[in-house]
């Protein structure tokens, strides 16, 4: 039997996602909360989690506040991710999601994080290099940078995997992204927005998101996953073009649904799939994410069944 991939994922800027409902929510007034979720959050903690949750073995890097490490701890040992996190002072930043069923309304109020100093991302460093002291396949990248931070750190990252084997996934967004591209991480999954961000046009049809994807592959990405909400999302690497289109499902929620892709997309990387096979199993994740509320994914067999429900059809990109 293969030996099981090594994986590290990375979260630099965690969030407690905090979901509260408050039926007629209004300002200046006082509002009841009829129900309330808290749930360790963070795009790298999703991605490991998600990973963890369809079997691989998983170590998440990156930083948390001293001061609200606990619900991080409790969901990896729930999970099962392996804890390489370095705690700083403080606590880690809560997002807080107003819902109100009645008006429809969705608010939310992202606090500041813990200050983050170079001295705390060495030590991440240090507590990656030794979890990679014998040998990494996979290194996830995910999600914004805490403020203050280089934008060019997922650049010298990429360079760090690559340098001890591993694929380099990113996904991020603004100059994290942009300044990360020249040491061209093996997988990207922007948004549309993102990606538009990033080549400073708007594009108008998925024409437009392949022939961008396909001047990234052009210069050295390896695969480029566009993903564009309910629309779907394109994958291109040198060899093919595709278009993955979601059935019309019930949303529970969001949240995760894009680190549920980035998580499918390491499975089935892992399983050897090929570009369209693959462009089912990220979009089954994605789906199994908007089933539930928060950041969690069903059983297997439930993503198995909803990968099967998706549209794969090839782009011609000439
Ligand atoms: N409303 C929806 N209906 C069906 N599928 C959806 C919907 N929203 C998202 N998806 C699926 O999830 C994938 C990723 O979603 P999206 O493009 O919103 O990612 P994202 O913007 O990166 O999200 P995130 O906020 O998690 O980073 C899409 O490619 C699509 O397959
Ligand atoms: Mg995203």
């Amino acid at each position: 039997m293969a030996t099981a991939p090594r994986i590290i994922t990375l979260s630099l800027n965690s969030a407690i996602d905090q979901t509260i409902t408050v039926p007629g929510f209004a300002l200046d007034s006082v509002n009841r909360v009829v129900a309330t979720q808290t749930d360790a959050g963070g795009k790298g903690v999703n991605v490991a989690c998600f990973l963890a949750h369809v079997g691989h073995a998983v170590a998440l890097a990156g930083l948390l506040g001293r001061d609200t490490s606990a619900l991080f701890t409790r969901h990896f040992a729930a999970t099962g991710v392996t804890d390489i996190t370095v705690h700083v002072h403080g606590a880690t930043r809560t997002n807080l999601k107003i819902i109100d069923p009645d008006g429809g309304s969705i608010t939310d109020l992202n606090f500041p994080g813990p200050g983050v100093s170079t001295a705390d991302v060495d030590a991440v460093l240090r507590s990656m290099e030794r979890a990679a002291s014998g040998g990494l396949d996979w290194l996830v990248l995910s999600g914004s940078l805490p403020a203050g931070l280089p934008s060019s750190i997922y650049a010298e990252l990429t360079t760090w995997g690559q340098k001890q084997g591993a694929r380099v996934v990113l996904d991020t967004s603004g100059a994290p992204l942009a300044d990360a591209l020249a040491a061209r991480p093996d997988i990207i999954k922007p948004n549309q927005d993102e990606l538009e961000a990033l080549v400073g046009s708007p594009m108008s049809d998925q024409d437009a998101v392949a022939a961008a994807a396909g001047r990234l592959v052009a210069d050295g990405i390896g695969l480029v996953v566009v993903s564009r909400g309910p629309e779907g999302a394109i994958l291109r690497d040198r060899h093919s073009a595709w278009l993955a289109v979601p059935p019309d499902v019930p949303v529970a929620s969001t949240v995760g649904a894009g680190d549920a892709m980035v998580a499918g997309l390491v499975h089935a990387a892992i399983r050897g799939l090929p570009l369209n096979e693959t462009a089912r199993q990220a979009t089954g994740f994605a789906l199994g994410a908007l089933g539930e509320i928060g950041p969690r994914l069903p059983d297997p067999d439930r993503i198995e069944a909803l990968a099967r429900q998706v549209t794969v059809t090839p782009l011609d990109v000439g």
